[in-house]
């Protein structure tokens, strides 16, 4: 539980300017950020100076602009490895975001270590993206899918987990924070489950790395993932983090330009870690710019963030049971800043559309987690999800526009 000390860092909202809009003239109020975060200035300056002052590609000149980029490039891979306490910045992989990070991961851990019979875990409140790639996989190794099933509080079952792990099992991908429920899981305890069977464990970082401190030696998570655009940073940019060891182990992804050391036609050798990972021009503007939303999150402490938005959801998850008919979905006893919902007698696009007019913006539909809408019986909800700098008084405006819009749809 929070103490009543907890610091309201919402003032740090100023530093947003699409948090300044109007939207069918009221004051914007946006509550979808588990789906994209809105860019504080720095964010956008960041890239914009890259482009207009600086723009040089990364590794392969030697004139000033393209050292000033190789430099800054580089150091935020070893800002995101500071992050994430990896132990070495070779261990940070750059992608284009979360779903590339486990795609690639299916591809090349499969390949290296997937075989017919062998079995991967993924759980039922996955996001598509970590379960369509493993399912890719095990139609193409033979290997078979099974999932760890959950509660209908939305909390992962650990006695089935349990059951479930075997020396088949090669491989968990689990997500840290569910999107469409909030859940928190218990990843240490799964990731010491999962490595007494000898098994690697990916875990789903999109929801949890803009909200809490992370550690991944700590959790002993083997691959860590996540995407720039949901922790303030710029679209088209996201992090692999693997084991070094692991990583050296597993092929490459793409071959190209960068990830080699010789080529001829006869042969190609690969260049070390982390570049064996990373073929082609990177997303140099859009590293930058995460490395400016990971400093910018530091100033403003994880430890803040993640307490604010306890504090949000607190007083959110008291407002909406205000409302007449409002079933919440997801009621985990550990849960982020996310409150997904259905009303009895209207349906979740509408509320959407009309909350909308009243400048409020939340998410609807299926949340990219259909298996998840159908352990709750359901086949859309929607979602208001947090971040630090939602105030109580946009929430307040919220709940007394969601029951205005209840009231007219029933
Ligand atoms: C838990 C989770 N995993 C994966 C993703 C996919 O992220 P991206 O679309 O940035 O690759 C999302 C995005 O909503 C997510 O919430």
């Amino acid at each position: 539980m929070v103490a009543s000390s907890t610091p309201d860092i919402s003032h740090l909202r100023a530093d947003f300017p699409m948090l300044k809009k109007s939207m069918h003239g009221h004051p914007l109020i946006y509550l979808d950020s588990a789906a994209t975060a809105q860019k504080p200035q720095v964010v956008i300056d960041t890239i914009s100076q890259f482009y207009t002052e600086n723009y040089g590609t990364v590794h392969r000149a030697v004139y000033e602009l393209s050292v000033y980029a190789t430099k800054a490039y580089q150091e935020v891979r070893n800002k995101i490895a500071q992050f994430l306490h990896a132990a070495k910045p070779e261990e940070i992989i750059f992608t284009r975001g979360t779903t590339e990070s486990i795609n690639m991961v299916a591809y090349s851990f499969g390949k290296a270590f997937v075989q017919p019979g062998d079995e991967i875990l993924i759980s039922e409140m996955e996001h598509h993206s970590n379960i369509v790639p493993w399912q890719l996989l095990c139609e193409d190794r033979g290997a078979i899918l099974k999932v760890i099933p959950m509660n209908d509080h939305g909390e992962l079952k650990l006695d089935a987990f349990e059951r479930l792990l075997s020396p088949k099992t090669k491989l968990v991908a689990i997500t840290h924070i569910a999107n469409s429920l909030g859940t928190i899981n218990p990843i240490k305890t799964m990731t010491t489950m999962a490595h007494a069977v000898g098994a690697k464990v990916l875990v789903d970082g999109a929801q949890s790395a803009p909200h809490m401190p992370l550690n991944v030696q700590d959790l002993d998570a083997d691959f860590y993932v996540f995407s720039g655009h949901k922790m303030y940073g710029p679209t088209g940019i996201g992090v692999l983090y693997g084991k070094e060891a692991l990583l050296n182990a597993m092929p490459p992804y793409q071959g190209g330009g960068d990830m080699i050391d010789t080529v001829t036609f006869e042969k190609t050798t690969y260049n070390v870690l982390p570049m064996k990972f990373e073929a082609g021009t990177p997303m140099i503007a859009e590293v930058l710019g995460l490395g400016a939303a990971i400093e910018y999150l530091q100033n403003a402490g994880l430890n803040k963030i993640q307490q604010w938005e306890h504090t949000l959801l607190e007083h959110a998850t008291q407002g909406l049971q205000t409302i007449k008919s409002l079933r919440l979905i997801g009621t985990a006893a550990q849960k982020s800043a996310i409150l997904s919902f259905i009303v009895e007698g209207a349906h979740p696009l509408d509320i959407g559309t009309m909350l909308d007019l009243h400048g409020v913006a939340i998410r609807t539909g299926h949340l990219c987690a259909q298996p998840t809408m159908r352990h709750f019986g359901v086949s859309s909800l929607a979602r208001a999800s947090f971040a630090f700098y939602n105030t109580k008084r946009e929430i307040d405006t919220f709940v007394a526009a969601l029951d205005k819009v209840v009231r007219l749809l029933r």
